[in-house]
């Protein structure tokens, strides 16, 4: 059982898949993590996360501690994540690792490309989404709520830059599977976006 959660940053994914995946009792897997976790490497190598090869070497060098760093968040830290994503060999080193996990015993993932390439026969797919300006306010609260003073503008616009080079990429680009349902979270808090995503689970799967 592989329930995908894709969409654009910010729109609550993490917060939904992270809630489906207690409510199920199965496994969850912030994929994104991965991509930070690589551009960080790349990062305190003193390289470009644009280049290729440093990219690449630090993917395939990714431990399970990488993952858990308190550093993962942040402006330098979401641009990285998105600038070694749009390398195919980065996504190939991490490609099965995620298919693994969700072979295992079932899981709930998020990210970008769940439903499309990582788990395209998923038989429940959902890409989350919501106004940009919506994305940018929750964001710069979460800023906020960490004691981080950012410029609500600043954080539209780098949200902004980030969709534009997750959705412009040419490989396992961010766009909703053909049989994804959309949930559109600019009205939803999270407990009424929670509760839509439920009824579908139980519609559709039975669960
Ligand atoms: O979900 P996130 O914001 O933590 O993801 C960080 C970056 O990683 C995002 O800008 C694009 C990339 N990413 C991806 O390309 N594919 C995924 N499955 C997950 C994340």
């Amino acid at each position: 059982m592989v329930i995908a959660v894709d969409g654009p940053a910010a729109a609550g994914k993490g917060t939904l898949a992270r809630r489906l995946a207690a409510d199920l009792g199965l496994p969850y897997l912030d994929t994104g993590l991965l991509y930070r976790a690589t551009g960080r490497r790349v990062l305190d190598a003193g390289a470009d996360p644009r280049d290729v090869v440093a990219a690449e070497a630090a993917a395939r060098a990714l431990a399970p501690s990488d993952v858990t760093r308190p550093d993962l968040r942040g402006p330098e830290a979401d641009m990285a994540a998105s600038a070694v994503a749009a390398i195919p060999a980065v996504r190939a080193a991490l490609l099965e690792w995620q298919r693994e996990f969700g072979r295992a015993h079932g899981a709930v993932l998020d990210g970008r490309d769940i439903g499309t390439v990582v788990f395209p026969k998923a038989p429940l797919k959902l890409f989350v989404t919501a106004s940009a300006e919506q994305r940018a306010h929750r964001r710069w609260l979460e800023l906020r709520g960490r004691g981080v003073t950012a410029d609500l503008q600043a954080v539209l616009s780098e949200l902004r830059a980030r969709d534009a080079q997750d959705a412009g990429r040419a490989v396992a680009p961010l766009k909703p599977a053909a049989d994804a349902l959309t949930l559109d979270t600019t009205e939803l808090d999270a407990e009424a976006a929670f509760q839509v995503a439920r009824r579908l689970v139980a519609e559709r799967l039975g669960l």
